[in-house]
């Protein structure tokens, strides 16, 4: 059974040391995580598994006093004392050092998806199960003040029921052709299907919302666009040798050239393609490596739009909009209930209550959230709070600091692979009760 859940601002007492974590994946989100934690003032980072040579001697300026492990292998065998590990590998390397640390005692922090197979969710799952070990899956929307504005708005009954939630997530242009067509995340067997690498976090968010199970899933989509009989004719493999590349949306060019000199945007999406910030050094790897291939010539397969629809217990529905195609900015929800509606953008809601609001203009707005685009502002301010969160239960030992428990992260994650077997068989998924 999911737990009740503290809220996220509760007080717990500072501990008479400083938490010790291990950290295994120095990488984008390792990094940001291990750092929030620091930065508390409360944990201290005392063992590093990192292979690639640049990022640990980045993640060891940043962890002085951290020992360092080309392998999470080595770090497992070695098993220093520490109360928690921050897995934050890529998705196919989650499984093995979940449940090995598992086994070892300690509590874990794990980016999602939790594993690319619902298998391996559920035996890590099932680990921290048997070896009691708390198990904190970053669903870090759950985190951010504005979901917990949105959730106390429906728990102060202003909504009534919820009967109906529409749900879009705009993944964005330039984004899309970063990750998902020339990235880390651009295939499923390397990755995830996108409903897991991507919306993992949406279809939590809405169940989150909803506060119900989900029992039906239906999904449809695909990958439109960026295909190969969509290159423009006379272009090059490569932005750098292109023809068209000036009127092309998608130009690696000029997404990555126009990054140097804003220090957010060095940070991500340029950190990701090098570390060299001067225009040779961002030329370099546009020509050497896969961020400046033509979007129509890679070997990308995840979908560029998805739809879901979920019917929740009790009759509720839902429908999820994955795109591509927008603006790089917040998701945008609308929430229907017996009472009210609620209109939010990310950063701020308009609530209409049906008793009081009968006139246009009579909604009220609220500002929850912080402005700037999601992974520039961690995910509107859900990746710190994801960390105090785990950081208080690892103080009071109490899991309900953390926002989902095992049993929630991985009822998410089933609803991700219903909708993908839906999608794969045009068929409607019933999810057992
Ligand atoms: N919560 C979110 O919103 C969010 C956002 C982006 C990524 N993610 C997820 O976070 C995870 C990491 O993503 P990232 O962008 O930080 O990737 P990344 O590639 O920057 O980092 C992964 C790191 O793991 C290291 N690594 C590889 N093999 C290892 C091993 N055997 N032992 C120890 N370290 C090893 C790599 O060298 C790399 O530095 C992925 O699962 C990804 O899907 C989550």
């Amino acid at each position: 059974m999911p737990h009740a859940q503290m809220h996220p601002d509760t007080p717990v007492q500072t501990p008479d040391r400083l938490l010790r974590l291990l950290l295994v994946g120095a990488g984008g989100r390792g990094s940001t995580y291990a750092g929030y934690a620091v930065t508390t003032g409360r944990a201290e980072v005392v063992a590093v598994a990192e292979p690639d040579p640049i990022r640990a001697a980045t993640a060891l300026e940043r962890h002085a006093d951290a020992e360092l492990f080309a392998d999470w292998r080595a770090l497992a065998e070695r098993a220093p004392e520490a109360d928690a590990v921050i897995i934050a590998t890529q998705d196919v390397d989650h499984v093995e050092p979940a449940i090995r640390f598992a086994e070892l005692g300690y509590h874990i922090l794990l980016e999602k998806p939790m594993a690319t197979s619902e298998e391996d969710c559920r035996a890590i799952v099932a680990a921290a199960q048997r070896t009691g070990v708390m198990l904190a899956v970053c669903h870090v929307l759950r985190y951010t003040p504005y979901t917990q504005g949105v959730k106390e708005i429906i728990a102060s009954g202003r909504l009534g029921d919820i009967v109906s939630v529409e749900h879009l997530e705009p993944v964005g242009w330039w984004h899309q052709a970063h990750s998902y067509v020339r990235g880390n995340w651009r295939r499923e067997d390397q990755a995830s299907p996108m409903l897991l690498a991507k919306s993992s976090h949406d279809l939590d968010w809405i169940s989150y919302v909803v506060g119900k199970p989900v029992r039906k899933v239906s999904s449809f989509g695909g990958l439109m666009h960026f295909r190969p009989e969509n290159r423009p004719q006379g272009a090059a493999d490569k932005c750098l040798d292109c023809s068209v590349e000036s009127t092309c949306p998608y130009s690696a060019k000029r997404l990555y050239l126009s990054c140097l000199g804003d220090p957010d945007r060095e940070r991500w999406p340029l950190g990701a393609v090098t570390e060299v910030r001067t225009v040779e050094g961002v030329e370099k790897a546009l020509r050497e490596g896969p961020y400046g291939q033509c979007v129509y010539a890679c070997d990308n397969d995840v979908v560029d739009h998805q739809v879901v629809n979920l019917e929740y217990e009790g009759g509720a529905t839902a429908s999820f909009t994955m795109t591509a195609f927008t603006p790089f900015t917040h998701r945008k929800t609308r929430i229907f209930g017996t009472r009210g509606a609620l209109d939010g953008d990310g950063v701020r809601v308009t609530v209409t209550d049906f008793v009081a609001d009968l006139v246009p203009g009579d909604e009220e707005t609220i500002v929850l959230g912080v402005d700037g685009p999601d992974a520039g502002s961690g995910h509107g301010g859900g990746d710190e709070r994801l960390v105090d969160s785990f950081l208080d239960a690892l103080t009071s030992g109490d899991p309900t600091r953390i926002l989902s428990d095992p049993a929630t992260s991985l009822e998410s994650h089933i609803v991700a692979w219903a909708a993908e077997r839906s999608r794969h068989t045009g068929t409607v998924q019933t999810l057992a009760g």
